[in-house]
């Protein structure tokens, strides 16, 4: 929206789509921990698709696709990614998988690609039902290292800023 000629900065959007392909044992005993957890109807990615094109048309340079949708597992996808765009440069990765091993596989995936000040969002720190995305937080950037930003009126997100 800030920079609509842009087209160089891109949305690249990864999930499963079938929800939570695998749980690790530091993800906790939470009942909503389960394989499967958060999947969508058959073909929502088709549909999600849908409403980025629209977004898309009301862009300046519509004739340009500036999003992108991968679906698997992207303990692997996102590794996929960068190598066939070894060009990437991060400003901002949100993280939701609410899980231990696709946060931790997909940080150290990221760091390389990270200009000094991006942004990464998270959905689940400190959050006592998905123990896993604050280990992974801490295993790959350390807790103590980074100052946590938060809004005062939203307890879910928080982002930190890369230095
Ligand atoms: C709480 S949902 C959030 C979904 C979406 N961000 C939203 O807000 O609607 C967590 C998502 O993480 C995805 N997920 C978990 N592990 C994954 C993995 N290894 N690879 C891809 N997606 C994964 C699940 O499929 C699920 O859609």
């Amino acid at each position: 929206m800030y920079e609509p000629y842009n087209y160089t900065r891109k949305i690249v959007g990864f999930d499963t789509f079938e929800g939570f392909p695998h749980i690790d044992e530091k993800d906790g005993k939470s009942e909503i921990i389960q394989k499967g957890a958060y999947s969508t109807t058959a073909g929502y990615e088709n549909y999600l698709s849908e409403i980025l094109n629209y977004h898309e048309k009301q862009s300046p340079i519509s004739h340009l696709k500036k999003y992108e949708l991968i679906k698997g597992d992207a303990t692997k996808t996102v590794k996929t990614y960068l190598e066939d765009n070894p060009e990437t440069i991060i400003a901002f990765a949100y993280f939701d998988f609410d899980l231990y091993e696709p946060t931790k596989v997909c940080l150290e995936a990221i760091i390389p690609h990270l200009t000094k000040g991006a942004v990464i969002g998270f959905d689940e720190l400190n959050c006592h039902n998905f123990p896993g995305e604050t280990k992974a937080f801490d295993e790959v950037l350390g807790i103590n290292k980074y100052k946590i930003y938060r809004d005062r009126n939203n307890p879910v997100p928080s982002y930190i800023i890369y230095e």
